[in-house]
């Protein structure tokens, strides 16, 4: 099965790419195709001829979606159906990452697949527009959602605390926000049993369990070994940001459990974060066509 991962430079693609053997894989990064360009897609699928194509890509900053929403849709929602539409001329199978933030956080239980999307925020909005545009044009895509993403390499809040702590000894972190927090390589694992097992229709994907900002990031810095440094709790309103976020956005997990799927309590994986930070042990090499 050819494999291509579009967004192979970032968090997740970057893991997905490392940790996928024994499959023929390409991946790219935006300076090897921007998903903005359909001509330059179409020559991509027609180079690979991917059965599975994996899209990754994605403008992620929530808050530079909010000051730039022009450029949140062109990547997220046109982009990611131009990246569908490319899919299907050479007959490949699509999953489409997609995010906790379709969601409103209104609820305070999990959030199951079929619950109705009402993002407050334009990344999520785009987002929730990919999956109706991307539906369209691919009705057996398989559509992944997800929350919290981190790993040892890239933007994300645990590295954000862990450089914050370098310079200060008291941290101020939001506590009224609820979501789950999911290894990079964790993720990478499940989508790769997903294709494999040939996945469709809108999944959920994140580690077990819960919490808010203020105890993941608690649980970084006692990970690493940080016992100087104290973590204060805020509200959302103490720190005002463009971008709104959902209050609660933890994913139900029975949409994988059917795959026979189970990602493990989101605590268990700060050993594994520490480790590739520290040592950074993976030397897979990123190869564009
Ligand atoms: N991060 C989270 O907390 C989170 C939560 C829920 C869902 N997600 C979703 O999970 C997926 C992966 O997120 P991530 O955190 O791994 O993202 P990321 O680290 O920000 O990486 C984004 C990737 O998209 C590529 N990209 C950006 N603009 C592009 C364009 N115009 N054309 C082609 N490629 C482009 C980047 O390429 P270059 O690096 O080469 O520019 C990079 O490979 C995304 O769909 C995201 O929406 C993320």
């Amino acid at each position: 099965m050819r494999v291509l991962i579009i967004g192979a430079t970032g968090l997740l693609g970057s893991a997905l790419f490392e940790e996928w053997n024994g499959e023929p894989i390409t991946g790219v990064g935006s300076r090897d195709v921007d998903i903005r360009d359909e001509a330059k897609l179409r020559d991509l699928h027609a180079r690979c001829r991917p059965e599975w194509t994996v899209l990754a890509a994605a403008y992620t900053d929530v808050d530079g979606c909010e000051k730039d929403p022009g450029r949140a849709y062109e990547v997220n929602c046109t982009g990611a159906v131009k990246v569908a539409r490319a899919s299907r001329e050479v007959g490949s199978r699509l999953l489409f990452l997609s995010t906790d933030y379709v969601f409103d956080g209104g609820k305070t239980t999990p959030y199951e697949t079929d619950d109705t999307v009402n993002p407050n925020n334009v990344y999520g909005q785009s987002k929730a527009d990919a999956e109706r545009g991307i539906r369209e044009v691919l009705p057996h895509c398989c559509i992944l959602r997800t929350s919290w993403l981190f790993g040892a390499k890239g933007r994300c809040f645990p590295n954000t605390i862990l450089e914050a702590a370098q310079r200060h000894k008291k941290l101020s972190v939001v506590a009224d926000q609820m979501g789950s927090p999911t290894f990079n390589r964790d993720l990478a694992r499940t989508i790769i049993k997903l294709v494999r097992a040939d996945a469709q229709g809108i999944l959920h994907a994140s580690n077990a369990g819960k919490c808010s900002w203020f105890e993941f990031a608690r649980h970084i810095v006692r990970a690493a070994g940080l016992a100087d440094v104290e973590i204060e709790q805020i509200r959302t309103e103490d720190l005002p940001r463009p971008a709104q976020r959902p209050k609660y956005s933890v994913l139900s997990h029975t949409s994988l459990q059917r795959y026979g799927i189970h990602m493990r309590p989101w605590q268990e994986t700060l050993d594994d974060y520490m480790s590739e930070r520290l040592g950074m042990p993976h030397v897979r090499q990123h190869v564009a066509p």
